[in-house]
């Protein structure tokens, strides 16, 4: 019920014109998301690479509606990989295909999408296209496996969403051409038309793709922060004597902060999505919707914080 009252709010631009300079909804933004600029983002990213972890950075930012603001995106992004190479972060770059004007037309999307992947080819660094919700699934995954994945190799990937009935197939079929995969379990609101309505079915269907992607897929990465499934993960590696050099696990920014230092300490590579931007209303929603009672953690912390604890 809650949850689905965050997704609904995600998609209210209105309440976010409302809540953009609100200082405490700016504050509730501030555990999920690492600042408003790249500067912010970088500066966040510096002690989670001391640490040993390497992120992928996300500027905030999705359904842009005119050819101009796509652009814009566009620079922005490409500055993200001249300021990452320049300062040698150990990051990579994650994007949404509607940021780059999916909606207002392909072949713009496309043109964008070869100026930023064509930089990260040259800068050896890989862009992430993140996975939107099921209307785009059939664009995205097109998109990339003709226009995309034939010229840029390993420096492009996708994402699939294990809460969709496709995915099983979508796993086999990335696997056949060696596509890059991010597999997480899938954060929009979905009919039961397209996507499993019982969580249980849900993580089934991660653990079924996880298996076929760490056995046969090119360097996967599991994007969840749920401990059964990360036991699972490193239970079946053991197994089948996979290598932790062939796959990273990946977490959000500001979300089990205790579970990727301990992986990361015992040898797994991991990988936290780092997000920043002025755009961060729907992606807050998203994440109060994952775990309505961060609402109240989170409000805690801020009047602590504000009553000088
Ligand atoms: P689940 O929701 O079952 O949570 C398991 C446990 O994790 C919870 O019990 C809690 O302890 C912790 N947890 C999870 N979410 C939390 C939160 N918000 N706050 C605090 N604790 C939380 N989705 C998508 O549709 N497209 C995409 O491209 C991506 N990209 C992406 C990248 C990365 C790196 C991650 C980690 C996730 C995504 N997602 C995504 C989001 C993903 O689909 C999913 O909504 C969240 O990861 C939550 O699912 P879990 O797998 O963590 O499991």
């Amino acid at each position: 019920m809650l949850r689905q009252a965050f997704l609904y709010l995600s998609n209210q631009q209105n309440i976010f014109r409302f809540v953009r300079n609100n200082r405490f909804a700016k504050r509730l933004a501030q555990r999920f998301v690492a600042g408003e600029t790249l500067e912010e983002a970088i500066r966040a990213v510096d002690p989670l690479n001391k640490k040993g972890i390497t992120a992928s950075l996300d500027l905030l930012g999705e359904s842009v509606h005119t050819e101009r603001e796509a652009q814009a995106a566009t620079r922005e992004i490409l500055t993200m990989l001249d300021r990452i190479n320049e300062r040698r972060v150990q990051a990579n770059v994650s994007l949404k295909l509607t940021q780059m004007g999916l909606d207002i037309s392909e072949e713009l999307c496309v043109a964008l999408m070869h100026d930023v992947v064509g930089r990260a080819r040259d800068l050896r660094t890989f862009i992430r296209i993140d996975m939107e919700d099921s209307t785009y699934t059939e664009r995205t995954l097109r998109l990339f496996e003709d226009r995309l994945h034939p010229s840029y190799g390993d420096h492009v990937g996708i994402v699939l969403q294990s809460y969709l009935y496709r995915t099983l197939a979508d796993v086999e079929r990335a696997i056949a051409i060696k596509a890059r995969v991010r597999l997480c379990k899938g954060a929009y609101k979905e009919p039961a038309t397209v996507a499993y309505p019982e969580k249980a079915d849900v993580d089934a269907n991660y653990v079924r793709c996880m298996h076929k992607l760490l056995s046969e897929g090119n360097y996967p990465a599991l994007a969840t922060h749920d401990d059964r499934i990360i036991k699972e993960a490193i239970r079946y590696v053991r197994a089948n004597g996979i290598g932790a050099d062939r796959f990273e696990f990946q977490m959000l920014y500001g979300v089990r902060r205790d579970l990727q230092d301990r992986l990361v300490r015992d040898g797994w590579r991991v990988r936290v999505y780092v997000p920043f931007g002025t755009q961060w209303y729907p992606y807050l929603m998203r994440r109060l919707a994952e775990r309505p009672s961060n609402i109240a953690f989170i409000t805690g912390n801020v009047i602590r914080e504000m009553i000088g604890r």
